[in-house]
């Protein structure tokens, strides 16, 4: 890429699209666009495809979908299921049609991978099993992204990668307790707690396994595979270590500090027991990866005030 590549970034206010973006513009990248989904429905098929033809952007960031935790999940299968697999097809056909010069980096999601997976789990384990129930189809349809970005690639010769994050945290993150993911829910919850002094509860008996990667590091990861990276093999970004929820919460606890107890409420489900990813391919690319351990990502957050005001006051 070079410092004057146009590069554009569906989702560029959302989690990880914020953090390509500053990312981006650390490394001093100039011609950055991110349009809202107000502008640009990528839902709309003419929408994408008339932005696609007169941008003519020589890079997409697709990091653009509907996500959500458990509950969204749960409630709203087929929402996750269609918006999710039409705007990557959208972007697709768009850039296909119109722009088949654009580089397209796509984020998939590790919730790909079966239920029942090894430790850690490599990219070969995609398609090789049964989904968690939950978010079935969420990842059908991240998992329909990688296979259409494969097709593209090997019938129109497009230039589509696609990497696959875990579980992330971040500034510009969710945090609403209802559809936000587990560590954004913990802080909230503990900055709470640290006001009013009342204990946490918190589901299951904490020893299930996770893995949390900030969003900053992954974005990294996403620029130096767009820079380096031109293969249909799609490339895991983890950190490769991964920590009890309880190691978790408590970690989390101790960065934000207060009087409170935290309470583990053992009758309620606790999750797949472990889940942590193989990054030895994202390594044999870019061998100088070095994500951040959680305590200092959560103090980059606890030390943002923007980010804490958007913590407490929704
Ligand atoms: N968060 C995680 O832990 C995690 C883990 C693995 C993979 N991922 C993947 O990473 C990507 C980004 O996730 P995130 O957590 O950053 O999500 P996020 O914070 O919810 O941001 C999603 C973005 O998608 C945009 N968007 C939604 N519907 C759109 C539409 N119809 N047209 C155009 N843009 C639309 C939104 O734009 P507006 O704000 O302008 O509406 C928003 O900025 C997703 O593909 C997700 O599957 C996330």
């Amino acid at each position: 890429m070079k410092k004057d590549s146009k590069i554009v970034i569906f989702g560029g206010n959302g989690l990880l699209g914020s953090a390509v973006k500053r990312v981006l513009a650390e490394q001093d990248f100039e011609n950055i666009k991110s349009p809202r989904s107000s502008e640009i429905d990528l839902l709309e098929k003419d929408e994408t495809e008339n932005y696609l033809k007169v941008e003519q952007p020589g890079y997409i960031f697709m990091t653009a979908g509907l996500v959500g935790g458990i509950l969204g999940n749960k409630t709203r299968p087929a929402d996750f299921l269609y918006q999710n697999s039409m705007m990557i097809l959208n972007l697709l056909e768009g850039v296909r049609k119109f722009s088949p010069k654009s580089k397209i980096l796509y984020t998939g999601s590790t919730c790909i991978y079966p239920k029942e997976s090894p430790q850690p789990i490599n990219e070969d384990r995609f398609m090789s099993g049964k989904l968690e129930e939950t978010n079935k189809g969420y990842a059908v349809a991240k998992g329909m992204g990688i296979v259409a970005c494969q097709s593209y690639r090997r019938q129109y010769g497009l230039d589509a990668i696609c990497a696959m994050p875990t579980n992330m945290y971040g500034l510009n993150d969710n945090y609403d307790l209802e559809n936000g993911h587990m560590i954004p829910s913990l802080i909230k919850k503990f900055l709470v707690a640290k006001g009013d002094g009342n204990n946490v509860s918190l589901w299951g008996s904490g020893n299930p396994r996770r893995e949390a990667l900030y969003s900053e590091d992954c974005a990294d990861a996403m620029v130096y595979l767009m820079d380096n990276y031109s293969s249909e093999k799609i490339v895991n970004i983890g950190t490769g270590f991964d920590y009890s929820i309880r190691e978790f919460a408590n970690i989390i606890k101790g960065e934000i500090g207060g009087k409170y107890e935290i309470e583990w409420i053992f009758s309620k489900p606790g999750g797949t027991f472990e889940k942590r990813t193989d990054i030895d391919r994202l390594k044999g690319i870019y061998p100088e990866f070095n994500p951040r351990g959680l305590r200092e990502g959560i103090r980059v957050i606890l030390n943002n005030k923007r980010e804490l005001e958007r913590i407490l006051g929704n």
